[in-house]
């Protein structure tokens, strides 16, 4: 889609909406040819608003693909020992393929206790250290969500990532590090900047790929864009307009960044979208695999 500043912009929405058609169409395809219909089991413990609107929209998008969806909510002041006790649960249920446990957590509960716990082949969010691991060493894995959605708009927009110039803003283990892998996979050249990088813009401006994934409105300025370089923005920050009124705006001052860039995603409906449309995905996967099919059958991957 071109955009009135220069850059095209990626239409994640559009794409997210494509890739959910896909994987409803291979949901359809396998309950045909296997009597199977996978299951994403969602565990949300606590109120946070935030929280309950993602979990709200997995559910519907699950449901829609023609998947089962099984929802937990669990009380903020649920015990660690009680949520490990429902992971084990939903590990030994045969219907359900998916599973992800929705974070933040509250204080009681240790994140990484709960992912451990999570069966490695059914751990729809790629967050635990198997899935890590297998993605490290270039075998089929879990992949997040979220970096995996930034991957295919990257590919979708660029075809071949071989030996692009690729810099991820951001370390953290659920985007940056996984974004990293997936890219080196892809054979780029990839460098993770962070908080301490030194010569943070001079690093940007090398990038072909610039991935920012650092949850600070704004952070990425124009200047530090590489004229027709892909700008994929991970964050999700909430400013106050000067209308009062807040808003949603990304890790990249869009406006500036689009007057460069070859290519941006907005914010809202750039990745965002991709995500939950990733996790479906990532739902069928677990599916066919946990029957020793052939994921390639049947999901778009
Ligand atoms: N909270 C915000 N995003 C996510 C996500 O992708 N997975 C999980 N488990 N929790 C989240």
């Amino acid at each position: 889609m071109p955009g009135d500043t220069g850059a095209d912009i990626i239409d994640g929405k559009a794409f997210a909406g494509a890739l959910r058609a896909r994987v409803a169409d291979g949901v359809s395809r396998l309950r045909a040819d296997h009597g199977l219909t996978p299951g994403l089991a969602v565990v949300l413990v606590g109120e946070d608003p935030a929280s309950q609107v993602y979990v709200r929209n997995k559910g519907r998008q699950t449901r829609e693909a023609g998947m089962a969806s099984f929802e937990h909510r669990l009380a903020a002041d649920t015990p660690e020992t009680e949520v490990l006790a429902l992971v084990r649960r939903l590990n030994a249920d045969p219907a359900v393929n998916g599973i992800l446990v929705q974070l933040p957590l509250p204080d009681q509960i240790r994140a990484p206790a709960v992912i451990d716990t999570i069966d490695p082949a059914k751990d729809a969010d790629g967050f635990h250290v198997t899935n890590a691991g297998l993605l490290a060493i270039g075998q089929p894995a879990m992949v997040p969500c979220t970096p995996l959605g930034c991957l295919m708009l990257l590919k979708d927009r660029l075809g071949s990532l071989s030996g692009a110039r690729a810099l991820v803003l951001g370390r953290s283990n659920i985007v940056g590090k996984p974004m990293a892998q997936l890219l080196l996979a892809e054979s780029a050249t990839v460098t993770i900047a962070h908080s301490r990088t030194r010569d943070l813009a001079d690093e940007c401006r090398r990038a072909d790929i610039l991935v920012a994934a650092v949850g600070r409105a704004r952070m990425v300025e124009g200047s530090w864009v590489k004229p027709g370089a892909t700008v994929i923005d991970v964050g999700i920050n909430r400013v106050d307009g000067a209308d009062g009124k807040s808003r949603l705006v990304g890790d990249v001052d869009f406006d500036a960044a689009a007057r460069v860039a070859g290519a941006i995603t907005p914010v809202p409906g750039g990745v965002g979208p991709m995500t939950i449309a990733c996790l479906l995905l990532n739902t069928l996967v677990a599916t066919c695999r946990q029957h020793g099919l052939d994921p390639k059958e049947y999901a778009p991957v």
